[in-house]
């Protein structure tokens, strides 16, 4: 993968409204699934019928997603377009492609990550509102057996790109590529990380 930017690559993949209806369907809003940066304890009581226990209740996740920059993980199957666009970036990069799909309400959050590299390329579209990227060139000195998410501070280079992300617009981010995201208003994106050579889901989509 080469970092590159491309206008309009894909509109309307995820809106505001239809993750409404997905953050609404409580069994899916597990403790797993909805990551915060800041993990609080939190408890609550669940009603008689529910039948798993670690899913946040309603109110309790509506104050999470408007006080914290956070993502979901594990939502490659969560629309059509979603699983179908994760089905081809698995074919052209031979890998298992998950969906993130970062959310920020208030763009005065610093993103909790700041400026850091990944250990797998990564394609991220904007869905709803605007962010700033900036991708400094790849990083030769940081150990990479730290993990997936290595935080740096000491870049003082310019960055090889900086463009701001409107709804459609895509960002291609190779691993080891140093790369600050920040919300311009209350906007979301969805990030593709592309694990080489790893097992893959099935992408059928199922129709009645
Ligand atoms: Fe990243």
């Amino acid at each position: 993968m080469q970092p590159k930017f491309k206008k309009n690559y894909y509109r309307n993949l995820l809106t505001w409204k239809e993750l409404v209806a997905l953050i609404n369907i409580r069994p899916l809003m597990t403790d797993d699934r909805v990551k915060i940066a800041q993990v609080k304890h939190h408890e609550w009581t669940n009603g008689v019928w529910t039948l798993d226990p670690n899913c946040y209740p309603p109110l309790l996740l509506k104050e999470i997603i408007q006080n914290n920059i956070c993502h979901l993980r594990d939502m490659s199957r969560c629309s059509r377009k979603v699983n179908d666009l994760a089905k081809r970036l698995e074919e052209e990069y031979n890998g298992s492609v998950d969906a993130h799909i970062y959310i920020c309400r208030n763009p005065s959050l610093r993103h909790p990550f700041e400026m850091h590299f990944d250990s797998y390329d990564n394609v991220i579209i904007q869905c709803e509102g605007r962010t700033n990227f900036k991708v400094w060139d790849v990083d030769k000195t940081t150990s990479r057996e730290k993990g997936m998410n290595v935080h740096l501070t000491k870049r003082k280079d310019p960055p090889i790109m900086d463009v701001d992300m409107r709804p459609g617009d895509a960002i291609w981010i190779p691993k080891y590529y140093p790369h600050l995201a920040t919300s311009k208003n209350a906007r979301m994106s969805i990030s593709f990380p592309v694990e080489e050579n790893a097992p893959r889901q099935p992408r059928e989509w199922i129709e009645l």
